[in-house]
Order: C-alpha cells, then sequence, then structure tokens
C-alpha cells in the first residue's frame, strides 16, 4: 500500500463496514506512516484496487485501540512486538469470494513467519473479529485467546483471536 492507494481504501472501508467502525483518513495515514512494510493492498484483474489489509507487529494481548493512528498498540517501535496484529481486512462487495482476502491473510502470515525484528520473531497473529466475522476467521485457524484486551473502543460483539504462526 501506498499514499495514493487511501482514496480507494477509504472507499472500500465505507462499502465494507457500519459506520461505527469507520477510521479516519488520518489513521489510516498513520498507520501506513508507522507500518509500512505491514499494509498491502489486491487487485482484480482490470487492475482496480479491490481489498486491503493493515496490519502491525504488537504485543499479544495489546491491540490498537480503533482509530489509533498508529504507534501506541505496544508494536515494534519498543522492540517488544511478538505478534502481527492483522487490524482491518476488507474486500470490495463485488470482489469478494474471489480469494482476495485469502490471499492477502496468506501474505501477511508469510511474511510474519519470515520477519526478523531486532528483538527475536514474531510467535503469533492476532486480529478482533467484528461484524459476524468470527467463523470466517476460524476457517484461517484463530481461536479466542487466552488473554482478553479492552476492545471497547470496537463495540459490543468484538472478540480478541489468536493463532501461532
Ligand atoms: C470477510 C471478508 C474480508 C472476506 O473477503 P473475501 O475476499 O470474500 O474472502 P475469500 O474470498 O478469501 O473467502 C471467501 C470464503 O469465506 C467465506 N466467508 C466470508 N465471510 C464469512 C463469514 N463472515 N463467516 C464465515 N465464512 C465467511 C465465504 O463464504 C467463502 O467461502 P468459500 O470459499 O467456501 O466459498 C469480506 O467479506 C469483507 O470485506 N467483509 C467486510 C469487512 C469485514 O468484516 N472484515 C473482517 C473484520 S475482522
Amino acid at each position: 500500500m501506498t499514499l495514493a492507494d487511501l482514496p480507494a481504501v477509504l472507499e472500500i472501508q465505507a462499502q465494507a463496514y457500519d459506520p461505527f467502525f469507520h477510521e479516519s483518513e488520518a489513521a489510516f495515514r498513520g498507520k501506513l506512516g508507522a507500518f509500512p512494510a505491514w499494509c498491502w493492498v489486491a487487485e482484480e484483474a482490470q487492475g482496480k484496487l479491490a481489498a486491503y489489509l493493515f496490519a502491525q507487529p504488537a504485543r499479544l494481548g495489546r491491540p490498537p485501540c480503533l482509530g489509533d493512528g498508529g504507534r501506541s498498540s505496544g508494536g515494534d517501535a519498543d522492540g517488544g512486538a511478538d505478534t502481527l496484529h492483522l487490524h482491518d481486512m476488507a474486500v470490495s462487495p463485488l470482489a469478494r469470494g474471489a480469494g482476495l482476502a485469502r490471499t492477502l491473510a496468506t501474505h501477511a502470515l508469510a511474511a510474519a513467519r519470515r520477519a526478523e525484528l531486532g528483538h527475536g520473531r514474531l510467535q503469533w497473529a492476532s486480529l478482533i473479529a467484528v461484524q459476524g466475522s468470527v467463523p470466517y476467521w476460524a476457517r484461517h485457524g484463530f481461536v479466542a485467546g487466552p488473554v482478553s484486551p479492552d476492545l471497547s473502543s470496537y463495540g459490543p460483539g468484538a472478540a480478541y483471536l489468536i493463532r501461532s504462526l
């Protein structure tokens, strides 16, 4: 993902999420600026941007709050990251069911397994499932984690899920 992708990313966010979950352009810009190696987009065959994934190294049990701009989540800046947190993955409604999300998630997990951070390797992947997506993530091996972070900014029904890398 680059800054030039943000208008299309914002458009997909508007189509994919209830307004309660919408993050600002400034928040997206902050995440991309803080974690440029961990933000991806996927295009359809015609070259139209159709899906995105914001991820970031973080500490297990310390996920970012909704709307967080990037640096306040126990990420790799302080050298303690042990999980790749998949913060936000969304696919344009017309492009769903074609495997774009699977491709993005698989790519992110492979990058997490390869990553060598200053203090060691990532052990986990984590995310906060919203909008009834727990069954989707279960298909990717994610289960409820042993830790229960404060998910209040994500509203009722949010679930913290993890899997080993
Ligand atoms: C969830 C989402 C990213 C999946 O995108 P996608 O590109 O359609 O996913 P894929 O093509 O990789 O996988 C499609 C498969 O997942 C299944 N699936 C999709 N959403 C699901 C859900 N909520 N629960 C269970 N299975 C689901 C589809 O039925 C399909 O199954 P099949 O392969 O057996 O046909 C997309 O529906 C989306 O953008 N949703 C809105 C944003 C959102 O809620 N993101 C997750 C927040 S944590």
